[in-house]
């Protein structure tokens, strides 16, 4: 008979008989995959897979607290934290155009990766978040390819290891699945996408540290309310984005002059299209009064009632 017990008991095994007593390496993002692959390769071979998670600055609230806690505190596993804002911000500075961002970001976690790796002593393996959809839609490339995509998870080539990559047959649902089965947090496994390279995409045009902050705060209130509305599960994506102008506004009788936060919310079934979520009025009401009293500098809130195509789900 067929379970997700018996599933993790054979990845366990094949796991077991690849590495024998040699070390992995995993580089831990905090999404679904690169967790479900933690979780998995940490209960297989346990203290011989070491993770680096590196927070540059650019995640959601919370997000790295509640990665380290979950793999560093809950299970236990060998995780290396790497501190990189002040990095990432520093080669930011100054760039406003979007690929460029994700250009730089998408290098400097090769660079930063890198440097963390190389002290590290005698890792054979790296291992991916490989599903069997990736390996279908890079086409040619084979599975031994490093999918570079536009992901944080894009890693060096030329890196001498082994590719460990127990994923590569599962689908999105069946590594939920895994995830649950293997005591992965539903915040985790049922996390939303995001993108690699963060909220710096969703600060359109150049990023300062107050603006990723109003991103940052706003998004954490728009998360707070759709959960509590039960919606979370409903749509696909929601987050704030900051567009890069501000408006005139009146607070007590003090006239304004601040920032509009944009709210997107999506149902899709794989992000290639997309269409804008009916959220209920009155909650979006909640949401855009709490940003508006919450956080500092808005005073205007806009929700995005375009599709995909023709808009994208980001605003860059
Ligand atoms: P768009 O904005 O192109 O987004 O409609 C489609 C899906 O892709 C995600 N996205 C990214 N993911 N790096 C990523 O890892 C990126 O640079 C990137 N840009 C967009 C987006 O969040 C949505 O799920």
């Amino acid at each position: 008979e067929w379970t997700m017990e018996n599933l993790v008991e054979l990845e366990v095994e094949k796991i077991r008989e690849q590495v024998g007593d040699q070390k992995v390496l995993c580089a831990l993002s905090g999404g679904v995959d690169s967790s479900v692959v933690a979780a998995l390769i940490h209960k297989a071979i346990g203290d011989q897979l070491t993770c680096i998670f590196v927070d540059h600055g650019l995640l959601r609230k919370n997000e790295a607290d509640s990665v380290m806690e979950t793999f560093g505190g809950d299970f236990n596993m060998n995780v290396i934290k790497v501190d990189a804002q002040e990095r990432f911000m520093s080669k930011l500075h100054g760039v406003s155009d979007p690929e460029e961002k994700r250009k730089i970001i998408g290098n400097e976690f090769i660079y930063v990766f890198d440097d963390e790796a190389d002290k590290l002593k005698d890792i054979d393996f790296l291992a991916q978040g490989t599903l069997y959809t990736d390996i279908i839609e890079s086409g040619t490339e084979t599975a031994q390819t490093i999918k570079s995509h536009h992901n944080v998870g894009g890693l060096p080539e030329n890196m001498q290891f082994k590719l460990i990559e127990p994923l590569n047959t599962l689908f999105k649902d069946e590594v939920r699945a895994l995830g649950t089965e293997l005591g992965v947090p539903d915040e985790i496994v049922w996390r939303q996408p995001f993108p690699g390279p963060g909220l710096a995409i969703r600060v359109l045009g150049e990023i300062t540290e107050e603006k990723l902050e109003i991103v940052r705060e706003s998004d954490a209130v728009l998360r707070d309310e759709i959960k509590k509305a039960g919606l979370d599960r409903d749509v696909w994506q929601y987050f704030t984005v900051l567009p890069d102008f501000r408006s005139v506004g009146v607070m007590g009788d003090a006239r304004t002059y601040d920032y509009t936060v944009g709210i997107r919310a999506v149902t899709s079934v794989d992000g290639m299209t997309s269409d804008w979520a009916r959220i209920p009025f009155d909650i979006l009401e909640k949401i855009s009064n709490r940003i508006v009293n919450e956080v500092q500098h808005v005073n205007r809130i806009v929700y995005d009632v375009t599709s995909k195509p023709p808009s994208t789900i980001e605003w860059e």
